[in-house]
């Protein structure tokens, strides 16, 4: 897998940045308290795909909010900051489209092509996708890098 070092020191809370891997697009979000605890509200067995999609943890974890975060280096998961990144594939999972950022019905991306809409954490909410946005082989390299694959 070829990976790549991305600098995210220039990424304020409620920002986010998209990169190029692999050919496709990945968005690394900063999230705000408030996105955090959005995500956090919601009941995980009421979600269209309860799995996190994170290929970072067990492929069955359901999709709570901690299991969608990218946890800092040095921050243990579950602690404060541990749940502000979020980095997942920018590419919708009905038929690939790219979807757009602080957008859609849930506070977090809509897909127009054919109207899905995904929350805070990038799961589905509504709309033809059948799975939530993909997060891909990540980790913190040191507190302002990430490395993707
Ligand atoms: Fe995103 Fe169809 S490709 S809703």
């Amino acid at each position: 897998l070829s990976s790549i070092r991305v600098d995210i020191s220039g990424i304020e809370p409620g920002t986010q940045l998209t990169v190029k891997w692999l050919g496709k697009p990945v968005f690394i979000r900063r999230r705000t308290e408030d996105e955090i605890a959005q995500a956090k509200e919601v009941d995980v067995a009421t979600l269209p795909d309860p799995i996190a999609r994170n290929a970072n943890i067990d492929d069955t974890a359901p999709a709570t909010d901690q299991n969608r975060a990218l946890p800092p280096a040095g921050v243990e998961e579950g602690a404060e900051g541990s749940e502000e990144w979020l980095v997942m594939m920018g590419v919708c999972t009905h038929l690939g489209c790219v979807p757009l950022g602080e957008a859609g019905d849930f506070g977090g991306w809509f897909c127009p092509c054919h109207g899905s809409h995904y929350d805070s954490a990038g799961r589905i909410r509504r709309g033809p996708a059948p799975e939530n946005l993909p997060v891909p082989v990540a980790a913190f390299a040191d507190e302002s890098t990430i490395v993707l694959g």
